[in-house]
């Protein structure tokens, strides 16, 4: 299991602080696939990358398993940083090593016997479908194939969670969903608790059992998939399903408001002229 406990991220710039993440409580129980949900800068990527320490947050409690990570360097980092693959919307793969070589890497860094580590590797390519294509570099290989080597990769020292951020936003609708179906079956098949980042509804839908939703650093919504979308409370959810228009028209409501806003207190201010002018045409 998974606890965030007031977790908050202040990035502290040159000129000014940005806060990214406020006081965020979540848990992520074993077994689940965790939706994160929200717009471009809303702080998922801070989140996820707290849960692996590529981020320190600046306040607050990560517990795995009951034990706090924040604190964790050196040796225990290494540790955490087994237990958790990750996997990006841009594959991150190293383009001179052939696809093999790719999965591979991670058993290097753990000092794996070389026979055993290609016997892990192919292992993996053939789960992910890409046994015929080992000997492949990335640049050959479409972006769904790129993006099974780099979940191959992710496999390789047998994490517990699997962090995925916008892993399909970079691919068309068809291998976004082969990509959903290989992400399902490993979370049942190998038990990987998997945390899925997406501004996409539909792909939260798709394989969720739980979301939360993310606004400006701050969790504004969460539950069981199904129930949130049967019930969206906050306006940020209910813009992200279309409900009441999209999120773009959610911002073009804002700009409507603020002219409404504004014409009202042209109209006001007006309505004052013409009281004066009516009081002085009156002294007249
Ligand atoms: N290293 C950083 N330094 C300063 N600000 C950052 C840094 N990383 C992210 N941010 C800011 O934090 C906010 C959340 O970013 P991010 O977590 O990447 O959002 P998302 O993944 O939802 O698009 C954004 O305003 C972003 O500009
Ligand atoms: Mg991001």
């Amino acid at each position: 299991m998974i606890q965030l406990e007031h977790v908050s991220k202040i990035f502290i710039g040159s000129e000014r602080e940005h806060t990214a993440l406020a006081d965020i409580n979540l848990t992520i129980e074993d077994g689940d696939i965790f939706g994160i949900i929200g717009e471009s800068g809303a702080g998922k990527s801070t989140l996820v990358r707290c849960i692996n320490l590529l981020e320190r947050p600046t306040s607050g409690r990560i517990l795995i398993d009951g034990n706090d990570i924040t604190k964790l360097s050196g040796k225990g980092l290494l540790a955490l940083r087994r237990d958790i693959g990750m996997i990006f919307q841009n594959f991150s793969l190293f383009q001179q090593r052939t696809v093999l070589q790719n999965v591979m890497f991670p058993l290097e860094l753990t000092h794996t016997p070389k026979a055993q580590a290609e016997e892990r590797a192919r292992e993996l390519l053939k789960l992910v479908g890409l046994a015929n294509l080992a000997e492949s570099y990335p640049s050959q290989l479409s972006g769904g194939q790129q993006q099974r080597v780099a979940i191959a990769r992710a496999l390789a020292n047998s994490p517990k969670v699997m962090l995925c951020d916008e892993a399909t936003s970079a691919l068309d609708t068809m291998t976004t969903h082969a990509i959903l179906n290989l992400l399902r079956d490993i979370n049942r098949e190998l038990g990987v608790t998997i945390i899925l980042i997406t501004h996409s509804m539909n792909v939260a839908e798709a394989v969720c059992n739980r979301i939360a939703v993310i606004e400006g650093g701050t969790i504004v919504e969460q539950g069981e998939t199904k129930v949130v979308f049967a019930n969206p409370q906050a306006t940020i959810t209910r813009a992200l399903l279309g409900i009441e228009g999209s999120a773009a028209s959610g911002i073009a409501a804002e700009a409507a408001a603020f002219v409404a806003q504004e014409s009202g207190v042209t109209a006001s201010v007006e309505a004052d002229l013409d009281a004066s002018d009516c009081c002085e045409g009156a002294g007249e």
